[in-house]
């Protein structure tokens, strides 16, 4: 499969997520930066795919994308993705919200679309997800922590060329 924006936080996540669970499971992760390529590898990712303007510069097609980048790229995650394959948009990197313009019949290319909204979480499924992560002893860990009173600094990261997995603000509270 292939975590398009697999630098992110939800992409990083989500990789060890599926590492845990499908051990065999081939993951690929697209990353606009091909510094970051290094990086992805030795979080686990199997192969580096660069994301150049909203262009997978790989000819290779997956069975199953995670995307995080979405709609603004969603006519090129579609043009590599197997018959019969889904493709999950889950995130909105490229800051385009709607598929304007895509005709499902000709640009899904023999795909499924398919999305993801935390908004339907409830408590119960939020609970096996611990339970998941406790049982088989996921790595979890945040890349960064910041103080609440360091958000300006949080924000400049994470809209860094460096910006790698989840950063997590931690509330600080008066003795
Ligand atoms: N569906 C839901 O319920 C749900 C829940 C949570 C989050 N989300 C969405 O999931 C996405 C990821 O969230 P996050 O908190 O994990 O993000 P994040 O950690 O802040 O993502 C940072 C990464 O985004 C990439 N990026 C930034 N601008 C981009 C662009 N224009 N095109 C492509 N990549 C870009 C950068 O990767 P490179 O520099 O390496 O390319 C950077 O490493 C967000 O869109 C968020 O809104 C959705």
């Amino acid at each position: 499969m292939l975590v398009r924006g697999a630098t992110s936080g939800v992409g990083v996540a989500f990789l060890r997520l599926v590492k845990a669970l499908y051990p065999s499971c081939r993951v690929a992760g697209s990353t606009r930066s091909a510094q970051k390529g290094e990086r992805l590898l030795g979080e686990g990712f199997d192969r580096c795919v660069v994301d150049d303007r909203n262009a997978l510069k790989t000819e290779d097609s997956f069975d199953a994308i995670l995307d995080l980048v979405g709609p603004a790229a969603a006519q090129d995650t579609f043009a590599h993705i197997r018959p019969g394959g889904t493709v999950c948009i889950t995130g909105l990197l490229g800051g385009q919200w709607t598929l304007d313009g895509f005709d499902p019949i000709v640009d899904t290319n023999g795909g499924c679309l398919t999305g993801f909204y935390s908004g339907d979480v409830d408590g119960e499924r939020l609970q096996a997800l611990i339970s998941t992560i406790e049982d088989r002893r996921i790595d979890v860990k945040p890349e960064r922590t910041f103080r609440l009173s360091e958000m300006r600094q949080a924000h400049a990261y994470l809209a860094s060329r460096d910006s790698f997995g989840k950063a997590v603000a931690i509330p600080e509270f008066d003795e």
